[in-house]
């Protein structure tokens, strides 16, 4: 079975990044895939340092992206690129881990500016040689189009924006296509 997991780059108790990869992932389990969620927010993770080997959760963490067929990346817009939490496990993955795999993009903004954000993802990924899809997804005023689904308890993320969920649904099902292709 194809493996898909999706790794949210904020520490925010209620995140919309990761409420939208989970959006994503659901599409990506209606296509078939067996998936997974590593939340940044709720690993041991320190900061990556060259000359240490496993640090905290490495070692697992690094085994869930290299048995992966798949990757779903999201990230919260910090200074017009990605967070320093997604950058540290950037850190700890190489094309080890990378290789052959399908990686689809994401990032919430608060503002209206996405852009460099998803060219600073694409460009790092290439660097450890994943096969990044043209689809991406960016999500401008976030909190006001993303129900985390914290609220509500046993509350299911939700994209109240029409477009926008459709835009992150097919994100999750594109990845799906391009990880199987890449088994063939
Ligand atoms: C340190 C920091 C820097 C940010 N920089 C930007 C920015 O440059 N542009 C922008 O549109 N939003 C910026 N934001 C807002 C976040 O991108 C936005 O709130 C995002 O949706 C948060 O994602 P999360 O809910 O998954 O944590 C910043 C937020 C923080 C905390």
């Amino acid at each position: 079975m194809t493996r898909i997991v999706a790794v949210s780059g904020s520490r925010s108790a209620d995140s919309t990044t990761r409420a939208a990869l989970r959006v994503a992932l659901d599409a990506a389990a209606d296509a078939g895939a067996e998936t997974d969620l590593i939340d940044l927010a709720a690993v041991d993770l320190p900061l990556y340092h060259p000359d240490e080997g496993a640090q905290g959760d490495s070692e697992a963490l690094k085994r869930r992206v290299r048995e992966a067929d798949g990757v779903l990346a999201g990230t919260p817009v910090y200074r017009g690129s990605y967070s320093s939490t997604f950058k540290n496990f950037h850190d700890f993955c190489g094309s080890d881990e990378y290789a052959d795999t399908a990686v689809g993009l994401l990032a919430t903004a608060g503002g209206g500016s996405y852009g460099g954000t998803l060219e600073h993802l694409r460009s790092t990924f290439r660097n450890v040689h994943a096969w990044t899809v043209p689809h991406e997804v960016g999500i401008q005023g976030a909190s006001s189009k993303v129900e985390t689904g914290a609220a509500a308890p046993g509350g299911e993320p939700r994209i109240t924006d029409e477009d926008l969920r459709r835009r992150t649904e097919r994100l999750g099902r594109v990845v799906v296509e391009h990880a199987e292709r890449m088994r063939e």
